[in-house]
């Protein structure tokens, strides 16, 4: 073999090594999963995430593999957990794309419609549609509840908290939460069956995340029965709604809609599907507001400074009022520091943890492939407590949200973002606003159990329902 052989042979040999090393590392890198552990086969690392916690479990993970993904299997899903703010944009600008919104196996048991052998393209997205369309939630319908939020809130602190010198305000929270709910998106003011509905409400809330156990005494298995009662009393509303209807009465309730609304094919929705994605809403809504309002009345309580600035802000609007004047869009707009108050009550106690997406197709984000059919979860958490975004983080401090240091963006997300952001949002703030205005300007308040635990997995609640000691202005 001559020189000019050897050298080429050399060249040849060496490119294939060379070859064979880019091809490996590049298809390493295309299947290389997200750190993390998928726990135990079967359960995975349900019961760490459910049970120690959902925050803790994710701000451990974030120290122990990546701030900004990693794997885990949770409720029998092998999962990404994306997080911090780049995690938050990438999710919210790659819905429907990327991925798809995902009901844990539990909730689509829970919730007939949401199975997934519906034809419809997605049940939770049938309700988006709904409820985001005619524009029930939106400030101009908003507008024309408000009045009637003012007085129903009026009226429940009178019949519940005058008099009395002793309270617990999660019980009332929710009781008034549902109260409104049923008003504005069932058109009805039964009080004895919005107390049916409260007990119900609170099965199926804690069984949405609960592991499919269903016997006797299981979470899962109370939910299960809550949402059977729960659909029974919505046919019965439905049935009365459509007498009414055909009675020429007029309404204007989402029920309402729900009834009338036809499909491509000119088919209405069956009685047991609009049940169903009433449910869903009122489940959505529910929980979310009365948790807010309690931790409001948690960390305003221990704040008397606080207390006093929204007492001031209050006063200024009543000030500007006639006597007995309502609530109206404007007074909501003057309502600044007490929405930062809100704000801050919602950064330290997301009353939402998070929620899932299914994959849709390969993606690979921070270096790390996700295959499709895992799920990927999301969680307002992984930023709210991080001092790189909020200076001081345990402080409860509304002053940063102030124009010139409002938080960075994707940092603060209690509504999640992009196309699925809380449709419910604008509601909330005008229900816990309407709430807060009344209250301040009625009673101070003390906490009699300052110390009281916060249990609950996916939405914390205080153990013993927040007792607070009332004093009447
Ligand atoms: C303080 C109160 C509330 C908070 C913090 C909150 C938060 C959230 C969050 C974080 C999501 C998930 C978005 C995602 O998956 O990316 C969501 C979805 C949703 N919320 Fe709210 N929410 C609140 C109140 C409400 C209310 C009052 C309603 C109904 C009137 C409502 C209806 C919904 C619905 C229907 C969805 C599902 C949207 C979808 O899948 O596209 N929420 N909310």
């Amino acid at each position: 073999m001559d020189a000019f052989d050897l050298s080429t042979l050399v060249f040849v040999i060496f490119s294939l090594i060379l070859t064979a090393i880019v091809y490996k590392r590049r298809s390493s890198n295309k299947t290389k999963l997200p750190p993390g552990s998928f726990g135990w086969p079967v359960i995975g690392e349900t019961i760490d995430f459910l049970f120690s916690n959902p925050e803790k479990f994710v701000s451990n993970r974030m120290k122990k593999y990546s701030p900004d993904i990693f794997k885990t299997k949770i409720m029998g899903e092998k999962t990404a957990v994306i997080c911090g703010p780049n995690g938050h944009k990438f999710l919210f600008s790659n819905e429907e794309k990327l991925f798809t919104s995902f009901r844990t196996h539990s909730m689509q048991r829970i919730f007939q419609s949401y199975q997934s052998n519906s034809p419809s393209p997605s049940p939770s997205q049938s309700t988006r549609v709904i409820i985001r369309q005619p524009g029930f939630l939106k400030p101009e319908a908003l507008t024309r509840y408000l009045g009637e939020m003012d007085l129903i809130t009026q009226e429940l602190l009178k019949s519940h908290w005058e008099g009395r010198n002793e309270i617990k305000t999660y019980p009332f929270a929710k009781f008034l939460t549902l109260t409104l709910a049923c008003r504005f998106f069932l058109g009805t003011n039964n009080t004895d069956r919005i107390t049916k509905l409260v007990n119900y409400f609170d099965d199926i809330t804690l069984g949405l995340h609960a592991m499919i156990l269903n016997f006797r005494g299981t979470a899962f298995y109370r939910a299960n029965k809550a949402a059977i009662a729960v659909r029974r009393e919505l046919i019965g509303v439905i049935k009365e709604k459509k007498e009414e209807m055909a009675n020429g009465v007029k309404m204007q309730d989402i029920l309402c809609y729900m009834i009338v609304v036809t499909d491509s094919k000119g088919k209405f929705m069956p009685e047991n599907e609009i049940a169903d994605k009433i449910m869903g809403l009122l489940v959505a809504g529910y929980s979310t507001v009365a948790t807010t309002i309690t931790f409001l009345m948690k960390y305003v309580g221990q704040r008397s400074d606080i207390y006093e600035n929204i007492l001031i802000e209050q006063k200024e609007i009543v000030a500007a009022k006639k006597p007995g004047e309502v609530l109206t869009w404007e007074d909501m707009l003057k309502m600044k520091y007490s929405w930062n108050v809100i704000c801050e009550t919602m950064r330290l106690t997301p009353p939402l943890q998070g929620t899932f997406r299914q994959v849709l197709t390969d993606f690979t984000y921070a270096g790390y492939s996700i295959p499709k059919g895992w799920k990927v979860y999301w969680t307002a958490s992984s930023t709210n407590k991080n001092p790189a975004y909020f200076q001081n983080p345990e402080q409860f401090d509304p002053s940063r949200y102030e124009k010139r240091d409002e938080p960075t963006p994707y940092t603060y997300v209690p509504f999640g973002g992009g196309p699925r952001m809380c449709p419910g949002k604008e509601y909330a703030r005008l229900a816990i606003l309407t709430f807060l205005h009344n209250v301040v300007l009625k009673y101070k308040w003390e906490l009699l159990a300052p110390d009281e635990k916060v249990v609950g997995d996916m939405m914390p609640t205080p153990e013993k329902g927040l007792p607070i000691r009332l004093h009447q202005h």
